[in-house]
């Protein structure tokens, strides 16, 4: 399926896990692709990746959390590619504790990133998507998706900073398909459940087992799961759902 043909995407924290997946479906489904890690040589292996599926990659460093610099990037892409048509912001961070110890640098850092950092990049590229125009000169605008998580809707004890950026996302996600919609930007979420991932390896057994509790599906969840969502999102499939929250999590919650 080459519905993203002619397409260009930029996805953050594309370096590995859910975002080097989202990058190498998007790639399969003929978009161009901007992989922006906080070291370019970070996104070596997705650059293989995007370059493997046949489409043309451009690895950037970037800060999601650095205003100076996400501009920066936005910049880059233009000049090699033209034009920025898909923004997949993925990059995101944990700092887990117990809020009543939690520092302030823990709270601040993953607001930054998470929270912050989807800001700027849809900010930066607000204005790009308005200038995008289908070939009869109609706004062909563009399409931003945001990772969410369930514990952005749930709460969870232990996340206060990180469901709070989830929380906030999501609000954020919300206010941006009102915003930009009259100039056919679509903005939606994908709320993953539990994702194997580098940032899931590292709970034990018995949180696994309790998570695993919860899945009606009886499996937690693949990179894959996600970025499929994401690429249906940002298809034209997918041309009349803005403000969406759209949980793929093996039916956590209800
Ligand atoms: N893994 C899960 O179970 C799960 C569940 C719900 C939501 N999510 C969300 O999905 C997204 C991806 O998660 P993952 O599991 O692939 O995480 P991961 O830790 O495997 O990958 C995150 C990537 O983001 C990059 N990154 C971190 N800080 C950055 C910054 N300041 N600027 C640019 N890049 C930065 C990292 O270098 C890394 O490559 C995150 O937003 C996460 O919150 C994951």
């Amino acid at each position: 399926m080459k519905n993203l043909e002619g397409k260009v995407a930029i996805v953050t924290g594309a370096g590995r896990g859910i975002g080097q997946q989202i990058a190498k479906v998007l790639a399969e489904r003929g978009a161009k692709v901007a992989v922006v890690d906080l070291k370019p040589e970070w996104c070596a292996e997705t650059v293989g990746i995007v370059e493997a599926a046949g489409s043309e990659v451009l690895a950037l460093g970037c800060n999601v959390a650095v205003s100076a610099e996400v501009d920066a990037c936005v910049k880059d892409v233009i000049a090699k590619f033209g034009k920025v048509d898909i923004m997949v912001n993925n990059a995101g961070i944990t700092k887990d504790g117990l809020l009543m110890r939690m520092s302030d640098e823990d709270w601040d850092a993953v607001i930054d990133v998470n929270l912050k950092g989807t800001f700027l990049f849809t900010r930066a590229v607000a204005r790009p998507m308005m200038k995008n125009k289908n070939a009869d000169g109609t706004a062909a605008g563009g399409s931003i998706v945001n990772l969410a998580s369930v514990v952005g809707i749930m709460g969870n004890a232990g996340q206060a900073n990180y469901t709070a950026s989830k929380g906030g996302v999501i609000a954020l996600t919300k206010t941006t398909a009102k915003e930009l919609g009259s100039r056919n930007i679509r903005c939606n979420a994908v709320a993953p459940g539990f994702i194997q991932s580098k940032m899931t390896d590292v709970l034990s057994d018995e949180v696994k087992k309790a998570y695993m509790d919860t899945i009606p599906l009886k499996r937690f969840g693949t990179a894959l799961d996600i970025a499929k969502c994401v690429a249906f999102l940002v298809s034209p499939e997918a041309e009349y759902i803005t403000g969406q929250i759209i949980s793929v999590n093996g039916g956590m919650i209800g």
